[in-house]
């Protein structure tokens, strides 16, 4: 965990300063889970990436399906309460083109996998060089997860601080205040809080920064990672809820949409 963090806080400066401007505030940070992306090629898909979870004692909770953007996800969760959740989605590579489908394929078996330990493929990254600016106009245009993972590969796609841990920011409201007052634009999509309280989950998130990104023809800014806020709420039973909401996590997606 403390690699996963190691690798995306140092990937992802706004994420970095958020974590910061709540330290400095006095609050202890808890993750509510962690996201990654992947594909769903039998040998990539979403097991391989919940592998070294499981080995660690996490168990499958919960099955997502994101029919227009043609994904579909898991999460898992650890006994001990403070464990970030582990939300795995993939690409369903069938419902697209060939040539979307081999671009990526072709990308995956470069993943030296035998030879990297759990960790390591974690925030591997892209593994394949060299890409081309234009497969990733053309994956963009079928799906921008897609082209995500063409320029970015394997690693943590977004850390959520959950606001249930936090004193003073302990509504997401407030905690949208402040990062929207420090400099940080929110993903508007679906309005900025994803989610009611009778959901039981209310959730935003940052615009992900753009990160340089070496093509073979040259250098081009892409929208990278993201930093996430969730606040859970108590069922009708006082237990809190664990789960994920559909309709929210689809928003949270467009949080990597490029904005120009
Ligand atoms: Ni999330």
């Amino acid at each position: 965990m403390n690699q996963l963090w190691k690798y995306y806080s140092e990937t992802n400066p706004q994420a970095l300063a958020i974590n910061q401007l709540l330290v400095n505030s006095g609050e202890t940070v808890v993750n509510d889970h962690i996201a990654f992306r992947t594909i769903n090629d039998n040998r990539f898909g979403i097991d391989w990436i919940a592998q070294p979870f499981i080995d660690l004692g996490y168990q499958a909770r919960g099955d997502y399906s994101f029919k227009q953007k043609k994904l579909r996800a898991k999460h898992y969760e650890h006994h001990e309460a403070q464990a970030p959740k582990i939300f795995i989605s993939e690409l369903l590579l069938q419902e697209f083109s060939p040539k979307l489908k081999n671009t990526l394929t072709q990308a995956f078996e470069t993943i030296p996998k035998n030879q990297l330990k759990p960790a390591e493929l974690l925030t591997l990254g892209r593994a394949w060089n060299p890409i081309q600016y234009q497969n990733y106009q053309t994956l963009l245009q079928e799906s921008e997860y897609a082209a995500w993972l063409y320029c970015f590969g394997i690693c943590p796609n977004h850390f959520t601080v959950s606001i249930n841990h936090l004193n003073k920011y302990n509504q997401i409201e407030k905690l949208n205040q402040l990062v929207k007052e420090s400099g940080f634009s929110l993903n508007q999509s679906g309005g900025e809080i994803k989610g009611t309280k009778t959901d039981l989950l209310q959730q935003s998130s940052t615009i992900a920064a753009k990160r340089m990104v070496s093509f073979s023809d040259g250098e081009q800014a892409i929208p990278y990672c993201y930093y996430e806020f969730a606040l859970r709420h108590t069922d009708e039973n006082n237990k809190l809820y664990q789960g994920f909401i559909t309709q929210s996590a689809d928003k949270l997606f467009e949080s990597t949409d490029r904005q120009d």
